[in-house]
């Protein structure tokens, strides 16, 4: 893969790359679409990161359809899917890993500590093989999305890095390949969840305080039939600093709540 890489940019050509860990839905599909227009080689990574899963998560059920991958990708079309195999990524001999320090034990990290250091030395492995000029990731993820655009800036990476908006389901719910997971009543109760952060939003605008919104947010989830709220946190973009107040521009709301086993995560922007 680095040999074509480098070989393609010796020709003057520009690389995208879009980082999956596959079973492609249609939020994967519209990165490769704004990637695609970005570069004139597309590569899309294909690759369940053992690193950053905890030892208690879903590594062995996480959903995988290469053969379904390959088709949807063609229609892009994608010029190549790097799908390497664990032991070519962690071979026995493995020892480095990169951090962004702090950032990833906030938010989401509070229940995943050691997930952010391996979404982060798997990308950076990526980057190095893959060379791309810009790469595609999903605001869904807002705080990897985050950790990864600090790891570019304070590594000096020359990679340009473009955040793809959150494509939703009819009902609202965002795009994940753990939607599998839930049950016909258990995902049309987490397009509250959506539902929720819009309300938000219009009550923001309104003027209402984080205090009240946060409040909002609690209760409109503590309603629904199976939602479980892990956290809802407001911090700034800038430096995931948890805020007192809306700075507009700057300001992350992000939320994971429980249905069932299956922890969905969904975020605003203000
Ligand atoms: O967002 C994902 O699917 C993964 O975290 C990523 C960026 C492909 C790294 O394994």
């Amino acid at each position: 893969m680095q040999k074509a890489a480098l070989a393609e940019k010796k020709k003057g050509r520009r690389i995208a790359l879009v980082p999956t860990m596959g079973f492609f839905h249609e939020g994967h599909l519209s990165l490769m679409r704004e990637a695609r227009r970005r570069a004139d080689i597309l590569v899309v990574s294909n690759f369940v990161n053992p690193t950053q899963f905890g030892p208690k998560e879903d590594l062995a059920r996480y959903p995988r359809d290469f053969k379904r991958d390959c088709k949807l990708a063609e229609q892009i079309p994608v010029d190549i899917m790097f799908a390497p195999r664990n032991e070519d990524m962690y071979p026995t001999s493995f020892r480095t890993f990169v951090e962004v320090e702090g950032w990833g034990k906030v938010l989401c990290g509070m229940t995943r500590p050691t997930h952010f250091r391996g979404v982060t030395t798997i990308v950076l492995k990526l980057f190095n093989i893959v060379q791309p000029d810009v790469a595609v990731f999903g605001w869904k993820d807002a705080q990897q999305f985050l950790i990864l655009r600090r790891m570019v800036e304070d590594l000096n990476l020359p990679v340009e890095m473009v955040g793809g908006e959150i494509v939703r389901e009819k009902n609202g719910l965002a795009m994940s390949s753990r939607n599998k997971y839930l049950t016909n009543e258990e995902f049309e109760d987490a397009s509250v969840i959506n539902k929720t952060l819009k309300k938000a939003f219009v009550l923001i605008k309104e003027g209402a305080d984080i205090d009240a919104v946060r409040h909002f947010i609690i209760k409109s989830i503590s309603q629904t039939k199976y939602g479980k709220l892990d956290y809802v946190d407001f911090v700034s973009r800038s430096t995931l600093e948890p805020l007192e107040q809306i700075k507009k521009g700057d300001t992350l709301i992000a939320l994971a709540v429980f249905f069932g086993k299956t922890r969905l995560i969904d975020n605003l922007r203000v």
